[in-house]
């Protein structure tokens, strides 16, 4: 799958991490973002780049990180489309597919620590979109964006 990452400068360390994970997994990856972890990079041009990406089909899914996760989630939410989720540990991860057929998992590198942020990389690739009531919801969001977007 093609799958793109991006970080601020905060997130880049954990980003590099989860791109190498992500290419022993199979994946082609793209890198977004900072380019060192020391000079600042804001997490709204980061979230832009690989909102983007998703949006043109160059990738299918994304992995968003800054320092918390907040703020990067709070801009890939922004794009029409896009279901991203902030997830802290392995559940979150699994459930952000399973209910939300979620196409961007977003983290905080400040947050959670290399263990869980690769567990929960595995979850979101592993786990499959339920469907059914969970397809209504999702349907919903998509209909509330159409208002919004008008
Ligand atoms: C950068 O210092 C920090 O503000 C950013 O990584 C993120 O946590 C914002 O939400």
């Amino acid at each position: 799958m093609k799958v793109v990452v991006s970080s601020d400068h905060a997130g880049y360390d954990l980003k590099m991490k989860v791109k190498e994970h992500l290419e022993k997994m199979g994946h082609e990856v793209i890198v977004e973002g900072a380019v060192s972890g020391t000079e600042p990079y804001s997490y709204v041009e980061a979230g832009q780049a690989l909102a983007n990406d998703v949006i043109s089909g160059k990738a299918e899914r994304g992995i968003a990180i800054c320092g918390t996760g907040i703020g990067i989630s709070i801009v890939v939410n922004k794009f029409k489309g896009i279901r991203c989720g902030l997830c802290c540990n392995e559940y979150m991860a699994r459930m952000l597919r399973q209910h939300n057929d979620g196409q961007v998992l977003a983290m905080g590198a400040r947050v959670v620590g290399q263990g869980v942020a690769l567990n929960m990389v595995d979850a979101f690739f592993d786990e499959q979109f339920a469907g059914e009531r969970h397809a209504v919801r999702v349907n919903d969001i998509c209909k509330q964006e159409e208002e919004f977007f008008k």
